[in-house]
This record gives C-alpha cells, sequence and structure tokens, in this order.
C-alpha cells in the first residue's frame, strides 16, 4: 500500500484514474485540485471514504504542496490547463499551472526526496504529415505548436533538469487523446455526443481531415500504474493504443451511432496553427515494462462513452451552454 497524491484529480483523465487505482490497488490517495473551470467533484463521488480524501487547492501554492508532500509516498501530476483552444484565447493560466505549478511540485519532490510521476502530452513533438510513415518515439525531438503544448513541453523539461540536476525520482509519460467518461463537453468527442443530444449539428474544425491517435482513458490509467510501479527514474514513456482516426471520420461515427445521417454535421473555422496528426509507437512501454491496452475497438469505445454521456446529463449539462457559447463568439 502506498499513500498516492493526485493533482489535477477532479478532471476527465486524473479522476478515471482515481477510480482506475482505488479499483486496482490498495493505495490511499489524495486528490489536490483547484477545482478550475475543468474540475468537478462529481467526477468523485461514490469512492471509499476510508482511503480517498479530497483537498482543494493550487499546485503553485507552495506552503500547501510542502504539506501535502511530507504525507505522501508518491505524487502523480495531471493538474494542468488543458485546452489548446483556450490557449490561444488567453494563455496566462497555462503559464502559471503547467509552468510554475510544475516547478513548484518539483522543488517539493526535492526538498521530500518525494517519488513524482508527470503526465504530459504527445503534443510535445509538435505534429506529423498525412501521409508520413513515422509515429512519434521517446527520441522525437520536441517541436510544439500551442501555448498549451509549448507550456507541457515546458514543463517535461523542468522535470528532466530536475532529475539531472538534483536527483528528483522522477518518470514522464507522453499520452496521445484521451476519450471515455468525465471529460469536459468544450473536448471534440463529448462536444459532439452532448451536441446530439440537445438537437445540435456537431461542429467539424476545417475540413476534418486533421488526425488524432485515440486512447480510452482507462487504458491511460492502467499504463500509469505500470510506470509508476515498474518505471525507471529518468526515464519517459509514451502511452498509445494504435488509434488514429480523422475527425471526419470520428464525426460521422458518432453521428451513426447516435441514429443520424452521417453527413448531419456543420464545418466551422478550423483552429490557428492546427496541429494536422499525432501518432504514437509505443513499443518501449509495451516490450520493458509489459503493458498492453485492453480498449482496442475504437467503436464499442465510442459506443460506451456515448452511453455515459446519454445518461448522466446532470454531470454535463451546468457546462454546456457557457461552452457552446464560448465556441458561438469564435465562429467555431
Ligand atoms: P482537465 O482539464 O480535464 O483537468 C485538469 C484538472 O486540473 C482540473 O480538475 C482542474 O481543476 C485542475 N487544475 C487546473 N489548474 C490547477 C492548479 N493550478 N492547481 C490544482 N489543480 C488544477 O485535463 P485532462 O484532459 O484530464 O488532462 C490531465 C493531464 O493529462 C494534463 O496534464 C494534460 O496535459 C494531460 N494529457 C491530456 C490528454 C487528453 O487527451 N485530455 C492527453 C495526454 C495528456
Ligand atoms: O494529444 C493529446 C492532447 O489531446 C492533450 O494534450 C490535450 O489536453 C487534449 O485536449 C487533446 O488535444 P486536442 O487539441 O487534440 O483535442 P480536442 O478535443 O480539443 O480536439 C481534437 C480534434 O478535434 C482536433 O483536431 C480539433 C478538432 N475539433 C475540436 C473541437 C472541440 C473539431 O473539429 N471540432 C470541435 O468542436
Amino acid at each position: 500500500m502506498a499513500r498516492l497524491l493526485v493533482t489535477g484529480g477532479a478532471g476527465f483523465i486524473g479522476s478515471n484514474f482515481v477510480h482506475h487505482a482505488l479499483d486496482h490497488t490498495d493505495h490511499h490517495i489524495t486528490v489536490l485540485d483547484k477545482l478550475t473551470y475543468a474540475g468537478n467533484t462529481a467526477s468523485l463521488d461514490g469512492l471509499p471514504e476510508s482511503r480517498f480524501r479530497f483537498v482543494r487547492g493550487d499546485i503553485a501554492d507552495a506552503a500547501l504542496v510542502d504539506s501535502l508532500f511530507a504525507e505522501s509516498d508518491a505524487v502523480v501530476h495531471y493538474a494542468a490547463e488543458s485546452h489548446n483552444d483556450n490557449s490561444l484565447d488567453d494563455p496566462r493560466p497555462f503559464l502559471d499551472t503547467n509552468i510554475i505549478g510544475t516547478y513548484t511540485l518539483l522543488e517539493a519532490a526535492r526538498r521530500h526526496g518525494t517519488r513524482l510521476h508527470h503526465i504530459s502530452t504527445d503534443e510535445v513533438y509538435g505534429d506529423l504529415e498525412l501521409d508520413d510513415p513515422a509515429r512519434f518515439t521517446e527520441s522525437t525531438p520536441y517541436n510544439p505548436s500551442s501555448p498549451y503544448s509549448s507550456t507541457k513541453a515546458g514543463s517535461d523539461l523542468l522535470v528532466r533538469a530536475w532529475v539531472r540536476s538534483f536527483g528528483v525520482a522522477a518518470t514522464i509519460s507522453n499520452c496521445s487523446n484521451n476519450y471515455g467518461p468525465y471529460q469536459h463537453v468544450e473536448k471534440f468527442i463529448p462536444r459532439q455526443i452532448t451536441n446530439v443530444l440537445r438537437g445540435i449539428r456537431p461542429k467539424l474544425y476545417g475540413a476534418g481531415e486533421n488526425v488524432r491517435d485515440w486512447i480510452h482513458a482507462d487504458d491511460h490509467s492502467a499504463a500509469v500504474l505500470t510506470i509508476l510501479e515498474k518505471g525507471v527514474i529518468g526515464e519517459t514513456y509514451l502511452i498509445g493504443a494504435d488509434g488514429e482516426e480523422n475527425n471526419k471520420a470520428v464525426v460521422e461515427l458518432i453521428l451513426t451511432l447516435m441514429g443520424q445521417p452521417a453527413d448531419a454535421y456543420d464545418h466551422v473555422t478550423d483552429r490557428t496553427g492546427h496541429d494536422l496528426r499525432y501518432a504514437i509507437d509505443s513499443t518501449k512501454l509495451r516490450t520493458e515494462l509489459g503493458w498492453t491496452p485492453i480498449y482496442q475497438d475504437f467503436p464499442a469505445g465510442l459506443a460506451a462513452t456515448i452511453e455515459w454521456y446519454r445518461e448522466n446529463e446532470a454531470w454535463w449539462a451546468p457546462a454546456k451552454d457557457a461552452t457552446e457559447a464560448f465556441y458561438a463568439s469564435k465562429g467555431q
């Protein structure tokens, strides 16, 4: 049994990890989360009180972080500003949380000698051409495009520097696009599902040729537990499940699974600087640590996700109108 501190545990992937870790281990978990617009304590409802605690606070609050590190064996760091579109609108919170917040955690890890796993993204590598057979590996050079991805790249580099300069016991993982329950309606898949549920036509940026490499959040959680248990300090692991799909195909699949004509969507203004394609080669994680994804059937995973949003309108409805108003103001 270990005492885990999970930052950003009220967000999409963090909450999925908390559920997964409590189900599959005997760890005790404390979540530290600021509850920004993206955090939702309802995502943590029903967890066992004897093994779970929630603390509201900012990862950039050094005194609070210090007290929580003092009582933790390991830290899994999910907290971030995570949405590219928001980073184009107002980059500042991305610097505060993704850079200064991560720095604050690293300093606490250094003081307390605490094991830290840093959650990052494949977007640090930039994008690939559609017809390029290459995929990202751990040795692909960093080349981030957006304010979001550049602050994530910056945070990764801070982690690497704190490992080398101060001997901090950290690992990093860079994962591809996640889908599953508890994802905010600002993101692509939940936005389109909840649009259809509300009778709004799905919105595709530009021509919809951009490719994302989809992985179920539960597979991501299992990979993170594997790295916590078996990962080599100082190493980076890419997490992906061979799930490349273009956005147009995903919208058409959502519409079909929801009983609508496959072409019942609108093309809207494209994202500025929109990355074309992401693709992950996760050979290192699979061969060195023995992880394998379970959700290999994307249409089945998507159908289950659609069902979750159908059954959990009370979870997503409070954020829907404001999210659509933000997009409408940008012609999206
Ligand atoms: P999210 O936006 O759903 O959740 C982020 C959480 O962090 C929220 O609960 C929010 O309240 C909290 N938070 C934000 N600022 C904070 C602060 N200063 N202090 C404490 N808590 C704060 O994000 P997500 O999609 O779950 O992403 C989680 C992590 O995984 C991020 O680091 C992201 O870069 C990474 N990631 C995401 C994806 C994806 O597809 N969503 C893929 C790869 C990596
Ligand atoms: O690759 C990992 C990254 O995946 C994570 O680091 C980010 O935190 C996460 O948000 C995600 O980034 P993307 O920008 O790829 O995700 P998003 O859901 O915003 O968009 C997915 C694709 O869908 C992208 O090509 C833009 C497009 N899109 C998005 C929205 C919201 C649309 O076509 N229409 C939309 O309405």
